[in-house]
């Protein structure tokens, strides 16, 4: 069995080809690959669907946490699942959302997950449909260079955990005596995320809330995407983007 990593996707999956990735001839799926965030879980539109299964027919299994693009209200419809000892979704039978504060063993490799993050790109702010400004603000936005979404359709609250999901967290570093072998996450703790922006970024409860998991867990590599880069950031703390690494 084999497990590699790789950071952000947002939809474009053509890192996975065979002439990119030609180790995947010979996989199963008892081979996986993971996906560090931003997979691009977007709409039931035709494109996505087709990728869906594209990635759905290749040899391995993709395993994915969730980004801060991913439309969570298409995800609360998905079905949730018992798979190798903690929650998942599953998308397609071999593309797999892992999901928040999850611990799972995979052919003795033990995970620990927990995705989203605060989005940095809503400097023009979040916008709602139901507003009756909505056209006019719109307009407005568009001719000016500030980067905004839209709620419900670009973002969602839910990129940022609830309370139960970061309690869900902690009982289960508790439940694994807090080790495992790794930790897949989609932004990086507070102190990390420091070294990642020369402090340019504002920590949040979500990397605050990674921080304290830092503290209480005894674990080999953390991944981490959401930053777009490929970086070691300590001899720990791993940033992917494009990169694709072994780990088991
Ligand atoms: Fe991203």
């Amino acid at each position: 069995m084999s497990i590699y990593i790789t950071g952000d996707c947002h939809g474009d999956y053509r890192r996975f080809n065979m002439e990119i990735f030609p180790e995947q001839r010979g996989m199963t799926k008892d081979d996986y690959v993971i996906i560090c965030g931003d997979f691009g879980y977007w709409s039931e539109d035709k494109e996505q669907l087709w990728w869906l299964r594209w990635l759905d027919q290749k040899p391995f299994t993709t395993l994915w946490v969730d980004g801060n693009h991913e439309n969570y209200d298409l995800l609360k419809t998905c079905p949730v699942k018992e798979w190798h000892g903690g929650k998942v979704q599953e998308i397609m039978p071999s593309v797999i959302h892992l999901m928040r504060g999850q611990v799972y063993e995979i052919g003795g490799c033990r995970i620990f997950t927990f995705g989203g993050a605060q989005s940095h790109d809503i400097q023009g702010g979040i916008l709602e449909l139901d507003d009756p400004e909505f056209k006019s603000r719109k307009k407005q936005l568009d001719k000016g260079y500030l980067p905004y979404r839209i709620n419900h359709v670009s973002w969602w609250k839910e990129e940022l955990p609830s309370e139960e999901e970061c309690r869900e967290g902690l009982r289960n570093i508790e439940k694994c005596n807090a080790t495992v072998d790794y930790v897949v996450t989609h932004c990086a703790p507070t102190k990390i995320q420091d070294i990642v922006g020369n402090g340019l970024f504002v920590p949040d409860r979500l990397t605050d809330y990674l921080q304290e998991v830092e503290e209480r867990l005894q674990y080999r590599k953390w991944f981490f995407g959401h930053y777009h880069d490929n970086r070691n950031v300590t001899d720990r703390h791993i940033l992917l983007y494009e990169q694709m690494i072994r780990i088991w």
